[in-house]
């Protein structure tokens, strides 16, 4: 990626927007803590500086990305060793910069933030999107199981696929 478009791209945007708001919020804290590593050092704030914020970025991808895990545990959501090979991938990279970083190289920091920029334009577009729908479309037949449960007898309940849609499980034998 360029260097101009990497700078254009260390702001979250609704491009971004996975439509579950825990997990927006933690996408924009990492963009902002991105954007504020590559600040200091473009700026050449001290290494002091330089270490306490790239902690700060890596302490936000770590907890995001065992949020996320444990979002899916709960939920058990089937792609979830798609989803968490991608995230350890991103931690074992993202780990191989940091030493450089701690030892004042200011070209693995930029490089850093170079890598973890586009893995999160690729990755939040993708996988956690994919996520986003899961759990809104659980969230949803949860609050329509739970309401018409309590007014109805359970054969009465509605039943909504993958996508949201109504479908009869009685009669659908696709089951999609
Ligand atoms: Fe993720
Ligand atoms: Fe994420």
């Amino acid at each position: 990626m360029l260097y101009n478009e990497t700078m254009r791209s260390l702001k979250w945007s609704t491009s971004h927007a996975v439509f579950v708001p825990e997990i927006d919020d933690e996408h924009r804290e990492i963009f902002t803590a991105l954007s504020s590593l590559q600040k200091v050092l473009a700026g050449r704030g001290s290494l002091v500086e330089i270490r306490k914020v790239t902690q700060s970025l890596i302490s936000c991808v770590v907890e995001h990305f065992a949020h996320e895990e444990r979002l899916m545990r709960a939920a058990r959501y089937g792609s979830m060793r798609w989803h968490k090979q991608q995230h350890d991938t991103a931690r074992r990279r993202v780990g191989q910069f940091v030493p450089g970083i701690e030892q004042g190289n200011t070209k693995a920091g930029l490089e850093l933030v170079e890598y973890l920029t586009k893995w999160l334009h690729d990755h939040t577009r993708l996988s956690d999107r994919m996520l986003g729908a899961f759990l809104r479309n659980q969230q949803r037949f949860m609050c329509k199981v739970t309401f018409r449960a309590s007014t109805k007898p359970i054969e009465a309940c509605a039943w909504v696929d993958a996508n949201g849609d109504a479908f009869d499980p009685q009669t659908d034998e696709s089951g999609s």
